[in-house]
């Protein structure tokens, strides 16, 4: 791959290495249930600087680069998106803590994290899906302290993080008549009383990770929990949420790009082994220019996710690019696993073990289909794409 540094091999191997030992022989397993089996993440843990590889270096963690974390998660997305999902919620938990965390807050939260606690996103609600602006958490000033009451859906790894007492990342209203302006982010314990993960999702994909909805009720924080503290966290939720999304997109535009690897890689075994009419698939370019044409695009989507992620590194603005790159690779990754299974037929949507090459089309199938729908749906993602090419004027 053009521009992968050495430290991006490196991890992406470990990775691998790591899949092969773990995730690919426990398929069935992992998509039988509703989160990944502890064991497995305990295995992850266990390798230097995952369990939170982007945790500073004064937390103890490595700082892995952004573009590493992205390489990582490709190949962790090549064998499950679902447990790619999990594990990367201590990137998208930890992202509002790196940006605007004091030091306090981020040893307090990576300290948790790299002992191989979860970390959480809590930004979603009923009423504040794409319009992220709306959310309706409510939190009360009373002196020194803040209540927060109200509800957040489809968090991502929510209930382990309140079961480990780790920590999450939560935005609320702290002035409901400033709307998107009137939110702030807290940093709350798992722990604390009032908060609670009240119902686990059951869905057709990604079901290595947990999914939850989470309640707040009379959920009492010191203003020092507010991320950045009380002067400069204040109504600073949105742009927060804003940037870490701006991080999250382009991971799971990393990830739908490890699963169009894994649909091509299912494709060549398939048509290497499959006779139809006396000769193997792979002869038979009805079938072989289709599998091309996947591998091009997804070789175009992996440059653009690399070349987001330099940015990124880089100190660049690359909240466009995060959206361009996450409509065109989960996009090609959806197309992908519909292709193959038009070229595998019925091989393609039986019901086996996915761990085996009976089974795997039809879990991909499935897991595929949230690419375009977290971290902003692929609507949103085109909205802000076209707010950058036609820019608001200021009044
Ligand atoms: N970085 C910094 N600031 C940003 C920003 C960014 N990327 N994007 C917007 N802002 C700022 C703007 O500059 C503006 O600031 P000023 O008023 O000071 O100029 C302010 O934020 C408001 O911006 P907009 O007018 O663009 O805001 P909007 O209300 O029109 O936002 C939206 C529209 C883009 C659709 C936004 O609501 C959005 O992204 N919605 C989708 C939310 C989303 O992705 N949710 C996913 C949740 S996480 C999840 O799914 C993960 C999981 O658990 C698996």
């Amino acid at each position: 791959m053009f521009g992968f540094t050495e430290d991006m091999t490196e991890k992406q191997e470990l990775v691998r290495k790591f899949c092969e030992d773990w995730v690919y022989p426990n398929l069935a397993e992992i998509d039988a249930g509703k989160c990944c089996p502890d064991y497995i993440w305990e295995e992850w843990c266990k390798i230097p600087g995952f369990a939170s590889p982007c945790a500073p270096k004064f937390t103890g963690g490595e700082e892995m680069p952004f573009a590493t974390c992205c390489a990582m998660w490709e190949e962790l997305g090549k064998a499950d998106v679902g447990v790619a999902t999990g594990f990367g919620s201590n990137n998208l938990g930890s992202f509002p803590i790196l940006l605007t965390g004091t030091d306090e807050q981020k040893k307090e939260h990576f300290g948790n994290l790299l002992q191989g606690k979860f970390g959480a996103f809590g930004l979603t609600e009923k009423g504040a899906g794409s319009d992220a602006g709306a959310v309706a958490t409510e939190a009360k000033k009373e002196g020194e302290y803040y209540i927060l009451n109200g509800d957040k859906c489809y968090i991502t790894t929510s209930g382990k993080a309140i079961e480990t007492k780790s920590t999450l990342a939560i935005c609320a209203s702290t002035d409901k008549s400033l709307g998107s302006k009137g939110l702030t982010m807290f940093l709350i314990p798992g722990d604390t009383p009032g908060l609670t993960a009240v119902k686990e999702e059951d869905k057709m994909g990604i079901r290595g990770s947990q999914t939850c909805e989470l309640h707040l009720e009379n959920v009492k924080l010191h203003e020092s929990r507010i991320l950045g503290g009380p002067e400069k966290g204040l109504g600073f939720g949105f742009k927060t949420a804003m940037m870490t999304l701006d991080a999250g997109r382009c991971v799971v535009a990393a990830q739908a790009n490890g699963l169009a690897l894994r649909v091509i890689e299912v494709l060549v075994d398939y048509c290497n082994n499959h006779m139809d009419g006396g000769r193997p698939l792979s002869k038979n370019p009805a079938a072989t220019f289709k599998i091309a044409e996947i591998e091009a695009q997804t070789q175009a989507c992996r440059q653009l996710v690399y070349h987001t992620a330099f940015m990124r590194d880089a100190g660049l603005n690359h909240g466009h690019e995060s959206c361009c790159a996450k409509i065109v690779a989960t996009e090609n990754a959806i197309n992908a696993t519909r292709v193959a299974m038009d070229i595998m037929g019925v091989n393609g949507i039986r019901k086996a073990d996915p761990s085996t090459p009976q089974g795997i089309m039809e879990k991909l199938y499935r897991d595929a289909r949230i690419l375009s729908i977290y971290e902003g749906t692929n609507q949103v993602q085109r909205l802000v794409v076209t707010n950058g090419l036609f820019p608001k004027k200021k009044k």
